[in-house]
């Protein structure tokens, strides 16, 4: 049964409550949003976030919903040729120039029914310090684009662009090696993304002195963890540390391992999972892993999506499961 088949088959459409909208961040996220926002990140380059925003997108598109790829590794953009699209014409850079004043303008249609693309940018290096106020416009414009689901392929790194779009995100999604580099850059992205929704909250629930008083409680204890910071803003005001604790809550990153060979590959996910609810008290979903495949660099030398190219590889039922897996948790 090929991918397309066994989604129809699966009877997901109807069991979706597209209206229901899930908002991480009420400080940026625009209220007019009807489409579903996911970003896909992670801290290193190479980790396969083009390749999961691809192949997620094409499932997702297989499945019948009108999907939207946005290529925001600005700078670095190359989603084009993941999805099988010439170079187009008209890029971020031009809505952020104004040349192009409404953002549809920017959708090019790709060989695969229903998916569109929005291509970052090719020329401006500049472009890769995007101003607040432009981002929160290109998120407010995207969010109202005619589509279910956007997807947004995001660069490396821990720059604020890359934090604040996966923040306001609808879901956040991670892509992790199972290599020690990968694994470090992972705690140092979701360190940052913590720290920089920390921000956010204190500014919104203006409780800055609350938190500088918690932290210098901190003296005593040294080796105390973010979990221990909320639990002493709790017991110095309950009531604010309950509302803090519960927009801290909300951030609920997904995570997927990516070029797995073993079990042990796979367990590193439940480590990490583990780890970041000890140590930051947030939630990660495990959605799943991606088997290390050749098939995948096969199918970028010809220039072609893996899943059309090799609808029968493993990869491709690894992407069914953790497609799935992502719409449960919707
Ligand atoms: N599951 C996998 N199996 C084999 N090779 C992979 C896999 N995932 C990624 N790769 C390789 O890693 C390279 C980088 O992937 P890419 O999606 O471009 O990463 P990123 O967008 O994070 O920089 C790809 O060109 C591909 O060759
Ligand atoms: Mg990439």
């Amino acid at each position: 049964m090929t991918i397309g088949q066994s989604f129809v088959r699966s009877n997901w459409l109807e069991n979706m409550n597209l209206s229901e909208q899930i908002n991480n961040n009420e400080t940026m996220v625009p209220t007019t949003r009807r489409c579903k926002v996911w970003a896909i990140g992670g801290g290193k380059g190479g980790v396969g976030k083009s390749l999961v925003t691809a192949n997620t997108s094409i499932c997702l598109a297989l499945m019948g919903y009108k999907v939207v790829t946005v290529d925001l590794d600005l700078g670095g953009a190359n989603m084009h040729t993941c999805l099988g699209v010439p170079i187009p014409e008209k890029t971020l850079s031009d809505y952020i120039s104004k040349k192009v004043t409404d953002i549809k303008e920017l959708l090019v249609q790709t060989p695969i029914k229903n998916l569109q693309i929005i291509s970052g940018a090719q020329d401006e290096l500049g472009i890769a310090n995007l101003k607040q106020m432009h981002k929160n416009k290109i998120l407010a414009k995207l969010g109202e684009l005619d589509a279910d689901y956007v997807l947004l392929d995001l660069g490396a790194g821990t720059t604020y662009n890359t934090l604040d779009f996966f923040i306001s995100a609808d879901k956040g999604i991670l892509i992790i090696l199972p290599e020690p580099t990968s694994i470090e850059n992972t705690y140092r992205f979701i360190k940052s993304v913590y720290h920089r929704r920390l921000k956010m909250i204190e500014d919104l629930l203006d409780i800055q002195p609350l938190i500088n008083q918690a932290m210098n409680a901190k003296i005593s204890t040294p080796n105390s963890t973010p979990v221990d910071l909320v639990k002493r803003i709790i017991q110095i005001d309950p009531e604010m540390g309950q509302k803090l604790q519960r927009e801290i809550s909300k951030f609920q990153p997904q995570i997927i391992m990516n070029q797995i060979r073993s079990q042990q590959d796979i367990d590193i996910g439940f480590s990490i999972q583990s780890v970041c609810k000890r140590y930051f008290g947030i939630k990660m979903n495990y959605a799943g892993y991606l088997d290390y495949d050749s098939a995948v660099w096969q199918s970028v030398k010809k220039r072609r999506p893996l899943l059309m190219e090799f609808p029968n590889s493993r990869l491709v039922n690894n992407f069914d499961r953790i497609v799935h897996k992502l719409l449960e948790l919707d």
